[in-house]
């Protein structure tokens, strides 16, 4: 039995969540950080090396002007209310995906947050804005390309994810059981679990369980 060393969730469900309850979506991402917050505390006490939060993907650009920008209000509550305690917590941030697309306001705050904690050695916090797996392997490939052969291990290394473990856990809430362009690559080998948890329901219980029933799998990587 080994432990995971880096968990990656798709956090999905916000919308349904509030939709179930008669209020508004914004009401369920609201919920949605409040769970943020318990599972990298938990991650933290649970002493992962890295956690990977899908947080804003390449096509959630789609969805109406308004929700986009409750959930850009949003993210800048939340590195405004939390970033000292993480940092605090020895908490490292990290973004994956290419958030300068983001405003300006935005992407100011999130660099503060990255420079505040770049020192730090704990858990890395890893998250996805603006972030579409197919997106990060072509901007891999193209990298790799400039410096010599391309290979599995050349795209590895310019990935976004270069520098954390190897994915042991991709979880997803919701019930939904795809990937949504996160991770694709990392995912080679990575164990899945897809639950029919709610993101806003999802506990640093949940993510006990779900680190539990990891160890317990047999990876044989294509071996015997
Ligand atoms: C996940 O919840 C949050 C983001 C994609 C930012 P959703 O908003 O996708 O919730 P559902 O899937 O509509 O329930
Ligand atoms: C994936 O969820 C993106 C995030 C959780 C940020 P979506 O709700 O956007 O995915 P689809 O549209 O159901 O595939
Ligand atoms: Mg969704």
């Amino acid at each position: 039995m080994t432990a995971a060393r880096h968990v990656a969730i798709i956090m999905d469900g916000n919308g349904r969540w509030a939709k179930k309850r008669l209020l508004p979506r914004a009401l369920g991402h609201q919920r949605g950080v409040e769970a943020v917050r318990r599972v990298v505390r938990g991650a933290r006490e649970m002493g992962l090396e890295a956690l990977t939060l899908y947080a804003f993907s390449t096509e959630n650009w789609r969805r109406p002007e308004e929700e986009v920008s409750d959930l850009m209000s949003l993210m800048k509550r939340f590195i405004l209310s939390d970033l000292e305690e993480f940092a605090e917590a020895g908490v490292r941030l990290k973004i994956i995906g290419d958030y300068k697309a983001f405003k300006p306001d935005v992407v100011e705050l999130v660099e503060k947050a990255i420079a505040r904690t770049a020192e730090n050695s704990g858990t890395t916090l890893a998250v996805a804005l603006n972030y579409g797996s197919q997106d990060e392997i072509a901007r891999a490939a193209t990298k790799a390309a400039a410096k010599g052969p391309i290979t599995p291990e050349t795209i590895s290394a310019e990935l976004d994810t270069a520098d954390l473990p190897p994915l042991d856990l991709l979880i997803r809430t919701s019930g939904e059981v795809r990937l949504s362009n996160f991770l694709l690559w990392q995912c080679a080998y990575a164990e899945m679990l897809f639950t029919d948890v709610l993101w806003p329901d999802f506990t640093a219980e949940h993510l006990r369980e779900a680190l539990e029933a990891f160890a317990t799998r047999e990876r044989r990587y294509g071996g015997r």
